[in-house]
Order: C-alpha cells, then sequence, then structure tokens
C-alpha cells in the first residue's frame, strides 16, 4: 500500500512510519522539521520537506498518488496554542483543509487523523469517557483537533472519503520530546538521568491516560486494513497521577530525587482517561503494555541517547 504520512519526522509520526514501512509499505513522509528531526525519518521513506499549508503539496498528491493519508503533522503545543491561538489554527485548521482537499482531488482511499482525547473532552463528567462524551476543550489545541475531525465528517458525508480519527491519550515512548502533551514522562526522565531536580506543578494529583508508542502504532496498522468510520479512542483507560509517573521514574532511573513541587499551572486540566472499549469492539485493539514496563522503555532510550 502507498502511504503519505504527514509529521513523520516527529515522535509519534516516526514510528508509524517504522510500522508501515516493516509492514512491506510503500511511504512517503511530508514534514516541515519545525520539531521533528530528520534522524527520526525511516530511510525507507521518500522525504519531502514541506509544509502542510504550502500549495506545493498537490504536485506531491500528483506524483505520489497515495492510497492513504495518514495525518501526524500538527503544532502540539498546548500552551503555544493558549499564547499563540492564530499560529495554531493555521498549522491545524488550515493544513488540515489543504491536505483534505487534496485527498479528495487525488481519491485518497482512506484518512486517518491523529486527534486527541486528552484534549478534546475538556474537564471531564464521566471517568473514562467514551466517544459520545460531551466535547468542551479548554484550548485552542483541543479546538484545532475537533475542528479536524468536524471538516473529515464533512468530506465523508459530502465527498464519502473514508476516515478514521484516533483521539489519543497521552503518548509517551522513545523520541517524544517534552513539548507534547506527555511531555512530563521526557521532561522528569531527562533531569532525573541528568541528576536535576524536576518540579511536579501544584499537587502532583492531576491524573492522564499514558498510553505507551507501540500500542499507539499497532492501532495505526490495524486502522489501514479497516473500514470503520468516526472517532475511537486510543489509551487504556487507566489514571495515573504525576506523583506517580515521578515516582516510578526515580525507580527506573535509581535517584534518590525526592519529590518537589511547584505552583500549579493555571487552566491545567484535573484529571483525564479514555474508554477505549469502542477501539477493542471495531479494531480488535487493545494496549499491551504495562505502564512500569512502558516507561522503563523510555528511559532506557534516554540513557542510550
Ligand atoms: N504526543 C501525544 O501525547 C499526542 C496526544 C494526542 C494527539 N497527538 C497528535 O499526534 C500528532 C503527532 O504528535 P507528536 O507528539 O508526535 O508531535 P511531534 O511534534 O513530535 O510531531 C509533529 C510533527 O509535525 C511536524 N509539523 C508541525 N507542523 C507542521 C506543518 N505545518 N507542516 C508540516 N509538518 C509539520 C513537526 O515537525 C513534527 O515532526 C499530532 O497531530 C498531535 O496533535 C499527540
Amino acid at each position: 500500500m502507498k502511504i503519505l504520512v504527514t509529521g513523520g519526522a516527529g515522535f509519534i509520526g516516526s514510528h508509524v512510519v517504522d510500522g508501515y514501512v516493516a509492514d512491506g509499505n510503500e511511504v512517503i513522509v511530508i514534514d516541515n522539521l519545525s520539531r521533528g528531526k530528520k534522524e527520526n525519518i525511516n530511510t525507507h521513506a521518500r522525504f519531502f520537506q514541506l509544509d502542510i499549508r504550502d500549495p506545493k503539496i498537490e504536485e506531491i498528491f500528483k506524483s505520489e498518488m497515495p492510497e492513504v493519508v495518514n495525518h501526524h503533522a500538527a503544532q502540539i503545543d498546548v500552551r503555544k496554542s493558549v499564547e499563540e491561538p492564530l499560529c495554531d489554527a493555521e498549522a491545524n485548521i488550515l493544513g488540515t483543509i489543504n491536505l483534505l482537499q487534496n485527498c479528495h482531488k487525488f481519491q485518497v482511499k482512506r484518512i486517518l487523523f491523529a486527534s486527541s482525547g486528552g484534549a478534546i473532552y475538556g474537564e471531564q463528567k464521566m471517568f473514562p469517557a467514551s466517544e459520545d462524551h460531551q466535547v468542551a476543550s479548554l484550548s485552542p489545541y483541543g479546538i484545532s483537533k475537533l475542528a479536524g475531525e468536524n471538516y473529515l465528517f464533512y468530506y465523508k458525508a459530502v465527498h464519502n472519503m473514508s476516515y478514521l480519527s484516533l483521539r489519543y491519550a497521552n503518548v509517551y515512548g522513545p523520541r517524544q520530546d517534552p513539548y507534547g502533551e506527555a511531555g512530563v514522562v521526557a521532561i522528569f526522565a531527562q533531569k532525573l538521568l541528568q541528576g536535576q531536580q524536576p518540579v511536579i506543578n501544584g499537587d502532583g494529583k492531576q491524573t492522564r491516560d499514558y498510553v505507551y508508542i507501540d500500542d499507539v502504532v499497532e492501532a495505526n496498522r490495524i486502522a489501514l486494513q479497516n473500514n470503520y468510520c468516526g472517532e475511537i479512542n486510543i489509551g487504556t483507560g487507566v489514571e495515573t497521577t504525576v506523583n506517580e509517573i515521578f515516582k516510578i521514574l526515580v525507580e527506573i532511573t535509581e535517584t534518590d530525587i525526592s519529590e518537589t513541587h511547584g505552583p500549579p499551572k493555571p487552566g491545567e486540566q484535573r484529571r483525564s482517561c479514555l474508554d477505549c472499549s469502542l477501539a477493542e469492539k471495531v479494531l480488535g485493539w487493545r494496549p499491551k503494555t504495562e505502564l512500569q514496563e512502558g516507561l522503563r522503555r523510555t528511559v532506557e532510550s534516554f540513557r542510550e541517547k
């Protein structure tokens, strides 16, 4: 299968590319390298350094004619989206529309979209949140992800374009950087490995649903062979506090650095956790990696670096 992956030089996108290449697919990567790294890009993929807003994208669609587009490129920094909502919307909304217009024009068979279960439900009313939980995003970033889903719905309804939106929980693992939704893992792990003191924002009892990168890649692999259209949560259904993440990372890194708290970040979501039973029902997917094991592998990869 010929697959175009946007954001294929970034954390999640590059692992997805590796998975697709390993399965024998032909992969094309578009990334502007604003955050991604060239060294992350699988050497078997054809790489185009381009912004998803660039009209030149059309030339790539025309020459490559991908069957599937897997859209991971995005401005991913929630705090930056609060400070510069216009910038966020330009990349995440206008960039997505540019891509979808080309998908329509060049008759792409299926689009997979990296959405965010961590950012679109807002302060949850139900735990864990299923896909029909009310959406009430508390950041321009979350709103831009919702806008992407609404456009996908429109292209499906009006142009019959098949899509699947994967609403990720907080994804962590090797190659992640400190800016994304599970940035706390990268920040704490790197500080602890350097013998520095990480600071926990507020009381550290805020929770997130941490899903390991290999499980996310597996969802993207399965999604290629599946025709379900709509939104699907990809997480674990397990809530973990920042204090617990800190404790496990201290054990893994074998440091004796103690827990230190700073002021809470204003507007930070308190709890987040996803119900992933739909993913199991329609994709036959469920997370396999325990948090301890995923964190161990993540620390190991940072140590090697
Ligand atoms: N990391 C998480 O926990 C998480 C959770 C939910 C959803 N997501 C989504 O998954 C996707 C990948 O996230 P990630 O954590 O791997 O982030 P990342 O920053 O590592 O990857 C994003 C990639 O997109 C590229 N990019 C950014 N803007 C671009 C543009 N305008 N044109 C072309 N390329 C551009 C960057 O250079 C980078 O390589 C994003 O869409 C993000 O919103 C991530």
